[in-house]
């Protein structure tokens, strides 16, 4: 089966200095692939520069089958390549109903069906798509996010720690959701410092530290090795 995202010897730096250092990995259609890993081990850094946020200096990103490393991010994005930055990145004084339509700027023949969907799955954000995105609770503004992501109709969501800042009500909550999508069919590459939820929610995960690849496995055998639990899980 060929991967629907792979990625190969991926090298990226900051001014030189190397942070994403031999990465490979692949995500299959339908899946959802977590990465885990500390803070600064170059989580985010790998992200974007799959989704063309940033450009690799070595290796290479295949999206079915295609290289898309030199691609900008609009073109990425308007292949089905969707990244959703932990930082959210909303508008503030626009509405949530104008934040949404700027997601779907690459398909927007297609908006009101897309609007109309993800409206029905987050109820919330229904209630309030009058209301400005920058008065939301942090939940919200998580669900804003992931939804403008939806607008562009991504093949792959690639989630950059969703729960950051929630309160642990809305991390289930949230990850619910995502269940949901997960089951429409929707590919989905997870970065999470929430490793427990992390793990349960995704098929494999892939461990990375200091900009590379050092564990990978099926989550649920990660869930239970004994080095995980330690680093990661809290357990002595
Ligand atoms: N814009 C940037 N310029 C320079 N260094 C950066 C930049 N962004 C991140 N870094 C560095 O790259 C490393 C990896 O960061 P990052 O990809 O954000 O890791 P993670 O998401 O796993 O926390 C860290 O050492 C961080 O300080
Ligand atoms: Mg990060």
């Amino acid at each position: 089966m060929s991967a629907l995202v792979g990625v190969a010897r991926l090298e990226v730096s900051y001014a030189d200095i190397p942070v994403v250092r031999g990465v490979s990995l692949d995500i299959h259609e339908g899946e959802a692939v977590a990465v885990i890993g500390p803070n600064g081990a170059g989580k985010t850094t790998l992200f974007k520069a799959i989704a063309g946020v940033l450009r690799p200096c070595g290796g290479e990103v295949r999206y079915q089958g295609d290289r898309i490393d030199g691609l900008r991010h609009y073109e990425t994005v308007r292949r089905g390549v969707v990244y959703v930055p932990a930082e959210r990145e909303l508008f503030p004084q626009m509405s949530v109903l104008e934040n949404l339509e700027l997601g779907a700027y690459v398909s927007y023949k297609s908006r009101a069906e897309r609007l109309s969907f993800v409206l029905g799955l987050f109820p919330r954000l229904r209630e309030r798509r009058k209301q400005m995105a920058g008065t939301l609770s942090g939940g919200e503004q998580q669900m804003l996010a992931i939804s403008r992501g939806l607008m562009a109709r991504p093949r792959i969501l690639l989630l950059d720690e969703p729960s950051t800042g929630l309160a642990p009500f809305f991390v289930s909550e949230m990850y619910r959701q995502l269940a949901r999508l997960k089951q429409e069919g929707l590919t989905i590459l997870l970065a999470e410092q929430q490793v427990p939820h992390a793990l349960s929610f995704t098929e494999r995960a892939y461990v990375l530290e200091n900009g590379r690849i050092r564990l990978s496995g099926q989550s649920r055998d990660l869930l239970g090795d004994p080095e995980i639990q330690k680093s990661y899980l809290g357990v002595a």
